[in-house]
């Protein structure tokens, strides 16, 4: 639950890995991948023939184009406007500028050599008001990227909420609505049918753990509340509405797949104590189990519910068969991973390894193996996409902290597919700079550097490391 949480610990002060002073971007450059030559030799870690080299972006944090072709306002667009919700009163209201760019975009990708493209659609440009009319032209911009991305032998993959709730359903309560579940699923099956089968790959929910925590719990994101109890019923009706979207799925006859994108956090103990290794249990629970459980097993852990106390509202709020809908067959698992937790003999969170400049992350890369080796052991053998992984960097091009990152990462990841795990496909958070929610534009995450005054985009230098990667598969 500490995702985004302020931290009172320790760990405050650890190194950051993320320092270095904000060189400007040159004007016009050769990309520094040009200035590569591929390595004559096969790469040391190759990864499997197709493997599904990708990046990841969001609508709110990239598009802008906010009041454009009818599109409604999301709880975002309203929390980002309220004073002293974001760094510098930042907003999305044109973000990468990515509505109007998304040529450029793809031909960005189209460069870089990407197999596969996660990217969310924006339910109230979809849904002005969240229910009821759909907005043609709304729906038309995502057929062009989606168009675009096929012509350039990119593989879509959408994801259908990325925190980014309809306005107009927030002020009839939101998620903590258990209607809300049910006005999701329709949304989705409007998206399906729209689209068919031109998106392989469906993503239900963007982290449901970060809406409980950082929406409800900190409230430090959309919709800004500070009620973990109430928080929890909304995470319970997402994992619902996630259910209800799959089954939707199902019966538009479509023949891609589909599955919720999780953040997960290897739970470790902080040091060998009994007691650290019992609340290292407990926080695995909360970390990961409430989540993996419902959607693969089709139950809540009892060690979870356990801690839920006999008056919490989730308790009523979950109803008979909600878990056999939120169990419906996902086809696919998305991981996003930033950070391992710890915890102490105390109980108390720590970091035991360095972080970036986003204060919540914590950098090791062994995490990665042990989760994706964890899944297949505990879960079985559902096929695995990364789609999230990545860190911000201060310096603008030079970016050699984003390159030793992503190598780390990607080399955990590459031995746990030597040990039969089923990854399928890893995208880099993030294509372009963008609006870093709370943390408005001072945190840059992309590969690709984004000027926020002219719209310029300049590869950064983990851009041409990340290209070579693609060109000879591996690392
Ligand atoms: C993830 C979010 C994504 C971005 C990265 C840094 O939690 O899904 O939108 O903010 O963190």
């Amino acid at each position: 639950m500490r995702r985004r949480h302020l931290f009172t610990l320790a760990a405050a002060g650890a190194v950051s890995a993320g320092c270095g002073s904000d060189d400007a971007p040159p004007k016009a450059q050769a990309s520094p991948s040009e200035a590569r030559t591929p390595p004559a030799n096969p790469p040391a870690r190759a990864f499997p023939k197709g493997f599904g080299w990708g990046a990841a972006t969001s609508a709110y944090q990239i598009e802008g184009a906010v009041k454009e072709d009818g599109r409604g306002p999301s709880v975002w667009d309203v929390f980002s406007h309220q004073k002293g919700r974001t760094k510098g009163g930042d907003t999305g209201d044109v973000a990468a500028d990515h509505y109007h760019r998304f040529y450029e975009d793809l031909d960005i990708m189209k460069d870089l050599g990407l197999k596969t493209y996660r990217f969310s659609i924006s339910w109230s440009r979809v849904l002005p008001t969240g229910r009821g009319t759909v907005n043609a032209k709304g729906l038309d911009f995502y057929h062009k990227l989606v168009d675009g991305l096929l012509a350039r032998g990119i593989a879509p993959v959408a994801t259908l909420f990325h925190w980014d709730t309809p306005q107009a359903l927030q002020e009839q309560g939101g998620w903590e609505n258990r209607d809300c579940a049910k006005w999701f699923a329709e949304y989705a099956s409007t998206v399906f049918y729209s689209f068919g089968d031109k998106v392989p790959t469906w993503l239900t929910l963007n982290e449901p753990k970060t809406v409980v925590d950082a929406g409800y719990t900190s409230g430090i994101h959309a919709p800004g509340k500070r009620d973990r109890r109430i928080g929890n019923v909304a995470g319970h009706h997402l994992l619902l509405g996630h259910g209800l979207a799959v089954q939707a799925y199902r019966a538009t006859g479509a023949k891609g797949r589909i599955g919720p994108a999780l953040n997960l956090s290897p739970a470790y103990p902080a040091d060998d104590s009994a007691a650290a290794r019992k609340h290292a249990t407990a926080l695995d629970a909360e970390e990961n189990r409430r989540w993996l459980d419902p959607v693969l097993k089709g139950s809540y852990p009892q060690d979870w519910l356990a801690t839920q106390a006999a008056d919490a509202p989730v308790r009523g709020a979950i109803q008979d068969g909600d878990l056999a809908v939120i169990g419906s067959r996902s086809d696919v698992l998305a991981v996003q991973y930033y950070n391992p937790a710890y915890v102490t003999a105390k109980g108390a969170r720590v970091k035991k390894h360095k972080t970036s400049q986003a204060s919540w992350q914590e950098i090791y890369p062994e995490g990665l193996y042990d989760l994706l080796t964890r899944i297949k052991r505990d879960y079985g053998d559902i096929p695995l996409t990364i789609t999230e992984n990545g860190m911000p960097t201060t310096n603008a091009l030079q970016d050699q902290d984003r390159i030793t990152f992503l190598r780390d990462h990607l080399t955990a990841a590459h031995r746990a597919i030597q040990e039969g795990v089923k990854l399928e496909s890893y995208h880099v958070w993030s294509l372009l700079d963008n609006f870093e929610w709370a943390e408005g534009f001072s945190q840059r995450w992309g590969i690709v550097h984004v000027d926020y005054e002219t719209q310029t985009r300049s590869r950064k230098a983990s851009y041409g490391w990340y290209k070579s990667v693609i060109t000879n598969n591996g690392l």
